[in-house]
């Protein structure tokens, strides 16, 4: 595995002043600073977006799927009703991660659900922004096989 995208979905362009209680205060360019890091310590080359619209996000999906070996994706709150994104994912093929700042299965009942979760090889949330990069880590120890 060399080459990841990392995207982050809507409302993470606010981080570090949106419900902090929640999502803590770092902000999306330290975080986007955190996983440069950690890819270069991994000897991973990274693209990382964010967008808040579901079809910029599958675009960026599409875009990127003959580059990246795999994928690490905070979809947001599409994590719960977005089957296009779910199957823009499938569609891809490629090992994605699923990541999420807060444990969203100690959240609302509407947040314990993922449609992406049966696309994704694996899933980390609760760990803020280390989350990121435990997801590179993870990513850099497989094949560019799907898992
Ligand atoms: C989130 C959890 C989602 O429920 C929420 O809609 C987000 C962020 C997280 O990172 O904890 O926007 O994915």
């Amino acid at each position: 595995m060399k080459r990841v995208l990392v995207l982050h979905g809507p409302n993470l362009n606010l981080l570090g002043e949106r419900e902090p209680a929640v999502y803590g205060t770092t902000t999306l360019s330290q975080v986007d600073a955190m996983i440069r890091k950690e890819a270069r310590r991994l000897g991973l080359s990274v693209r990382v977006f964010q967008r808040n619209g579901e079809g910029p996000l599958i675009d960026l999906l599409h875009a990127n799927r003959k580059w990246a070996d795999g994928i690490a994706i905070n979809p947001g709150a599409y994590t719960h009703y977005s089957y296009a994104l779910r199957d823009a994912i499938a569609a891809v093929a490629k090992p994605a991660v699923e990541v999420h700042l807060s444990d969203i299965a100690k959240r609302e009942a509407w947040r314990r659900v993922s449609v992406v979760a049966d696309v994704c090889a694996h899933r980390i949330m609760g760990k803020g922004p280390a989350g990121y990069l435990e997801a590179l880590r993870w990513l850099s120890t497989r094949g560019s096989k799907k898992a």
